[in-house]
């Protein structure tokens, strides 16, 4: 079964076929991250128009690309939410139309479940059940359990910024990139050979027995560091660097300590990973030691599938397979995991 999905939550606009949530046949992305950088940040109708205008150039190169032709597809998928509306109901209207035009089933798709099946496609190894997925992205920090597909039972989440939110944030205070600098923060903290903050920074809700996380606090505790370092300049490699391995091992560690409790609580087969922040080389390898020695598969996507793309959203459409009469389906801009 061949799924087209469409993916324009934020600011890339994506498209994929994928088929039998497995097998990739094709991908295309345009994002607008550079007007974004210019800014400083996101404006979402700067983002939703550059969604009309990449649209239909991404949906022609995704269809022309594996040859393929649009009465080959079985079935049309697109990302309902969460994201900004001005750019979520570009997604959603192509989709309806195509669907409309085709006379093919519409599957709507949340964006964080969409990151879980990201560890479907072109996969080695599919993930077995019982497992613990963790969605960590900019916008979300979600833990559920997944007994098959489709069926998701919350067990926490993040209760103010998520880790791709903090890792941003703390760029931003270290005066690297204004937007999205997570990736940036993580390539300075590789290159520390010398933590000057070791254990300085709090591991927020470490120890809680709930699985809820707490990020705001690093930042604001990174903020304290930059103001309390008098020769702070934005000039100081050392410093920079500590910071961000710090920052980095802070996050590793909440993370990591919130999973293992899971693991343990709910007996998993496989620890499924997905979002940006999946991306972090420090965070990969930090699971991949923490599941050695015990009976738990890990799976986190390549590189390219952490980041916001549609192959997920096909794969996701695949294994849930539930689709909605064109009328009912709607973006949501606040969305969350389980709904
Ligand atoms: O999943 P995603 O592309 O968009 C959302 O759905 O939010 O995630 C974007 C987030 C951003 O916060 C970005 O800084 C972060 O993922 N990110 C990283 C890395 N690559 C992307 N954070 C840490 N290390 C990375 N290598
Ligand atoms: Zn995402």
């Amino acid at each position: 079964m061949k799924i087209f999905a469409i993916e324009t939550s934020c600011d890339e606009t994506a498209a994929a076929i994928v088929e039998d949530g497995t097998k990739l046949l094709s991908s295309t992305i345009a994002t607008s991250k550079e007007l974004h950088e210019k800014t400083g940040g996101i404006i979402p109708e700067v983002a939703a128009r550059k969604q009309v205008e990449s649209i239909v150039p991404v949906i022609e190169e995704t269809i022309k690309n594996p040859k393929l032709k649009m009465e080959d597809i079985d079935a049309f998928a697109v990302t309902t939410g969460p994201g900004l509306i001005g750019s979520l109901v570009v997604g959603v209207a192509a989709a309806k139309s195509l669907a409309f035009i085709y006379k093919k089933p519409l599957v709507p798709v949340n964006h964080l479940i969409g990151h879980i099946y990201a560890n479907w496609v072109e996969s080695s190894k599919l993930p077995e059940f019982p497992a613990l997925a963790l969605v960590i992205s900019g916008g979300h920090t979600d833990l559920v359990l997944m007994h098959r597909h489709g069926d998701f039972k919350y067990l926490g989440g993040t209760l103010d910024d998520a880790a791709g939110e903090a890792f941003d944030k703390t760029a931003r205070l270290l005066g690297l990139k204004k937007y999205l600098g997570g990736a940036e923060l993580s390539g300075l903290a590789a290159l520390c050979e010398k933590n000057l903050f070791e254990g300085k920074l709090p591991r927020p809700k470490m120890r809680d027995d709930d699985f809820d996380f707490s990020f705001s606090g690093l930042k604001t505790a990174v903020k304290r560091l930059i103001e309390g370092d008098k020769s702070f300049s934005g000039e100081s490699t050392e410093f920079i660097q500590s910071v961000a391995r710090e920052f980095e091992n802070a996050v590793g560690d909440v993370v990591s300590s919130k999973i293992l409790k899971a693991i343990n609580k709910y007996n998993v087969k496989s620890l499924v990973i997905g979002g940006g922040v999946a991306a972090n080389i420090n965070l990969r390898e930090r699971l991949e030691k923490d599941v050695r020695g015990i009976n738990v598969s890990l799976h986190i996507p390549p590189m390219k599938y952490c980041t916001d793309n549609a192959v997920y959203i096909a794969s996701a459409a695949y294994f849930i397979n539930k689709p909605v009469e064109l009328e009912e389906i709607d973006a949501n801009p606040a969305l969350g995991i389980m709904d």
